[in-house]
């Protein structure tokens, strides 16, 4: 089996459906359930014996040491992370907390259970980190897209600490010889994402008549991938990646957030009309975000190369099936838009 942390995350959720929908290796769930993890993304899981769900913090060295002794996974695949920029901007302990300090503890444990594995499971076996695109920084307009050996360049709380993370799985690899790989991936966007990121957000205001509120100017540029094109990806790289290697995953899909917010409206406006006018209308510029990276762009070439993959979606295909998807799960958009969500929105928006 393998064992998954941040499951009922956004990614780690559609990772954990799309695994145990495409074979029949069991998981182990092991997610704190913050404000971003949610049972509901894993309702279609239940009575499934392949899935063991377990609430839990990844930062718990003893829980870690009993769980990897008593499932005894080939794989660790790390999702678990406190992982909105504005968030880390507000208050950013709880990112050093998860990223920094969870991903050591999961680190050290993994080690220990690795090195008493008999030697053949041992080669096997495997560690892989989910990282991000914001690691590398911010690029100019006209930059090349990054590589992989793109220099480390954070610039937020929350992409430091991710930063942070990938040193430590990387320092792991070269000194206690853990086989761990590494992926960096640009915007995802799709099905149970938190509607604190933009692609949801803006889909969750415009349906209720609320402002859709742009950063600065609406230019900055980030490149989106479809979450169930991230899914393979993680899982090809899990089959055939170099140990010790890191791979960049994104989606050729590079957009200001201006055009990103027009689609969306523009979707609605043909799937769910507003009889009091184009959504595009609500559209309201409020105060950037402090250190806002201008633009992110993914070289993707190396997994393309190397282990053949490739977006199966195109944003156009993929954009149309997420807003479909926020229209067909209004009940799961109230529920995780309650209580804590509303106290957010309040702090972060005003
Ligand atoms: P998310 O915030 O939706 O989910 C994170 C999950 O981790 C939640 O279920 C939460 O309960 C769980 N979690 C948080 N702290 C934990 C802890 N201490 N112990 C155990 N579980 C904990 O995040 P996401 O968007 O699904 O991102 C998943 C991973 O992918 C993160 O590592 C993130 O940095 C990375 N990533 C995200 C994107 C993106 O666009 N969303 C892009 C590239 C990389
Ligand atoms: O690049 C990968 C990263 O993408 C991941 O590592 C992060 O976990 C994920 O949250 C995401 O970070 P971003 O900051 O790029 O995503 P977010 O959806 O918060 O914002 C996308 C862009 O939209 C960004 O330029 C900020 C802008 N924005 C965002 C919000 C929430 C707005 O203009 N208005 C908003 O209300």
């Amino acid at each position: 089996m393998i064992l998954v942390t941040g499951g009922a995350g956004f990614i780690g959720a559609n990772f954990v459906l799309d695994w145990l929908a495409g074979c029949d290796e069991p998981v182990v769930n092991l997610d704190k359930l913050t404000y971003a993890g949610n049972l509901h993304n894993l309702s279609a899981l239940q009575g499934n014996d392949r899935h063991v769900f377990v609430q839990g913090d990844i930062g718990d060295g003893d829980l870690l040491t009993r769980l990897l002794a008593q499932h005894r996974p080939r794989a660790v695949i790390n999702f678990a992370a406190e992982s909105h920029v504005d968030r880390s901007i507000h208050g950013p302990e709880d990112f050093v907390q998860t990223n920094m300090v969870g991903t050591y503890r999961l680190l050290e444990a993994t080690r220990a259970c690795w090195a008493a594995l008999p030697e053949a499971d041992r080669a096997g076996f495997r560690f892989l980190h989910v990282s991000t695109d914001e690691v590398y920084g911010t690029l100019a307009p006209a930059a090349p897209a990054f590589t992989e050996a793109h220099r480390y360049e954070p610039n937020s709380p929350y992409s430091a600490s991710k930063a942070a993370s990938d040193h430590l799985v990387r320092a792991w690899h070269h000194t206690y010889g853990l086989p761990v790989l590494t992926t960096n991936c640009s915007n995802n966007y799709g099905p149970y994402q938190f509607p604190e990121k933009l692609i949801p957000l803006v889909i969750n205001n415009a349906l209720q008549g609320k402002p859709l509120p742009i950063y600065g100017d609406g230019q900055q540029v980030r490149d989106w991938l479809y979450v169930g094109d991230h899914c393979t990806a993680i899982r090809r790289v899990l089959d055939a990646g170099q140990l010790g290697e890191t791979y960049n995953i994104g989606g050729w899909n590079e957009m200001p957030n201006l055009r990103i917010v027009n689609t969306i409206c523009a979707l609605l406006d043909e799937l769910r009309p507003d009889p009091a006018g184009p959504y595009a209308r609500l559209i309201t510029y409020v105060k950037d975000r402090p250190g806002h990276d201008r633009r992110y762009a993914i070289d993707a070439r190396k997994i393309e190369r190397e282990l053949g993959w490739k977006p199966a979606e195109t944003f156009e295909t993929g954009i149309r099936k997420t807003v479909r998807w926020y229209l067909d799960h209004l009940d799961w958009v109230h529920n995780v838009t309650s209580g804590a969500y509303r106290d957010w929105v309040g702090k972060q928006y005003g």
